[in-house]
């Protein structure tokens, strides 16, 4: 199955965990790049107004993609003020030919609660995901990374039609 793992990281920690997850997949990479926000505190407090209201950034891809190319589609990066970062969601609002299956991959500071960023990118995407990974700083730091890691390969692989086109049964 062709796999892209698409990312915006403002700070570097989704990058590190979207490399690992596309080194397990053997999937292409891409990052959402957005030079809106200025690093530092002025553009933290920009990035943060501008995710409270909803107003989203130019942005571009790169290496620039075609997203018919791929089976699947993981799609990352931090949560803004409780919802998906601002050039993730210019990115999944300008691309078009996602494919059926669409994961996802939120890093948080903290936040537990992610339900509302999630529906955001379904409803941005009109379609449910296959499989959601959530990483919080304190799991980054801990053996709860390698399992929430663990856990969203078998999401995926659940969710991939089978192979040999057999339906079991
Ligand atoms: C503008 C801004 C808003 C943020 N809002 C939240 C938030 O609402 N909840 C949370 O847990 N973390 C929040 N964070 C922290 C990031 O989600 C967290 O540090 C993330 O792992 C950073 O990923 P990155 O390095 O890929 O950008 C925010 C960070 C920024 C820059």
């Amino acid at each position: 199955m062709k796999t892209l793992l698409l990312y915006y990281s403002f700070s570097g920690v989704t990058r590190g965990v979207a490399h690992e997850i596309a080194t397990a997949l053997d999937a292409d990479e891409a990052e959402i790049v957005c030079s809106a926000y200025r690093s530092g505190f002025l553009g933290y407090l920009h990035a943060g107004f501008d995710s409270i209201r909803g107003k989203l950034p130019p942005v571009r891809i790169e290496p620039g993609v075609s997203l018919s190319d791929y089976d699947r589609v993981i799609v990352g990066g931090p949560v803004w003020t409780g919802s998906a970062a601002t050039p993730l969601r210019a990115a999944l609002e300008a691309l078009q030919d996602w494919p059926a299956e669409v994961g996802l991959l939120l890093t948080s500071g903290g936040q537990k609660n992610i339900a509302p960023a999630v529906e955001q990118v379904e409803k941005s995407l009109s379609r449910g995901l296959c499989g959601i990974c959530h990483l919080t700083a304190t799991d980054l730091k801990s053996e709860a990374r390698k399992e929430r890691v663990m856990d969203f390969l078998a999401q995926l692989a659940n969710a991939a039609p089978d192979p040999s086109g057999l339906v079991a049964g």
